[in-house]
């Protein structure tokens, strides 16, 4: 068995993820596209955490700038190939610098921003978003609800085992979930196995569990207004969120979606 600690076959084979989690009617570009509407966002749009580049080109063709940013080089490769219109860079979204007031909204989908494992990474990530947006400019962000875990244990108590196949190839993947209650993060552990020869991999990755209420101070402390927080309706809950959908009310679900303004600049 091959241990790797900061690889991800997923992130690491850009089709093999939008084949693993298709969203044919991109409906997490909408949703995100309907968030900057709603709340009068301007044209500029930086879509951090990319990924494979597939909402930054819906934003890009909903006639927003969009330039895309990711750590991993594979998934930039993708995004340039096959999601055409935005600009794409290396980025991380621990810290940093795309210039001042460069954009009018930062937007951040299917929990990127819990790679912010440290409160730390996390000041860091808001305070370059702050450097990037121009004043009353939106953060939009889409992720796991670290507090949907407190009293529950459905995502914990069972191993998660999917099985698919792409390009021929019969894969099988084990997931454990458990808490790092110290670290305050979800640690996953997944276990592939594929019927091509090659030997098994165990990959190590961890999402920061965040509450709602301390999303707030951090957002506070960095001079943004929340403007929404809830669990849903969104891109990925159940059922999902319809084109014109009010925001939730309640933070309870296994999703968090936030809209916050950048009211004061440093
Ligand atoms: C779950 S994927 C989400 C991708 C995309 N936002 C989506 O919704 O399909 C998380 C992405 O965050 C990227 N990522 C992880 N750590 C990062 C970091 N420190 N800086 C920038 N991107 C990072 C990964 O490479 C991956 O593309």
């Amino acid at each position: 068995m091959t241990v790797h600690a900061d690889s991800n076959l997923l992130t690491d084979n850009p089709a093999l993820y939008e084949a693993r989690f298709p969203d044919p009617d991109r409906l997490a570009g909408r949703w995100a596209e309907d968030r900057l509407r709603r709340h009068d966002a301007g044209p500029r749009v930086l879509d951090i955490g990319c990924g494979t580049g597939r909402d930054a080109a819906h934003l890009h063709r909903a006639g927003r700038t969009v330039t895309g940013a990711d750590l991993s080089e594979a998934m930039l490769g993708h995004a340039r190939a096959h999601h055409r219109g935005p600009s794409y860079l290396r980025a991380d979204l621990h810290g940093f610098d795309l210039g001042r007031a460069a954009f009018d909204s930062v937007v951040c989908l299917d929990s990127s921003l819990l790679y912010c494992h440290t409160n730390d990474q996390l000041d860091g990530f808001l305070a370059s978003c702050r450097h990037a947006l121009t004043p009353g400019g939106l953060l939009v962000a889409e992720m796991r609800n670290g507090a949907y875990l407190l009293g529950r244990t459905d995502l914990l108590d069972t191993p998660k085992v999917d099985a698919f196949t792409w390009q021929g190839v019969n894969y099988r993947s084990a997931t454990n979930l458990y808490v790092d209650h110290g670290a305050q993060l979800l640690r996953r552990i997944r276990v592939w196995t594929a019927d091509d020869g090659t030997p098994p991999v165990e990959q190590h990755s961890a999402w920061r569990l965040l509450f709602p209420q301390e999303l707030r101070h951090f957002l506070g402390a960095h001079g943004f207004e929340v403007l929404e927080l809830h669990d849903g309706p969104g891109p990925r809950t159940q059922p999902p969120w319809r084109e014109g959908d009010a925001p939730g009310v309640t933070a309870d679900g296994d999703r968090l979606h936030l809209v916050a303004r950048l009211t004061s600049t440093p």
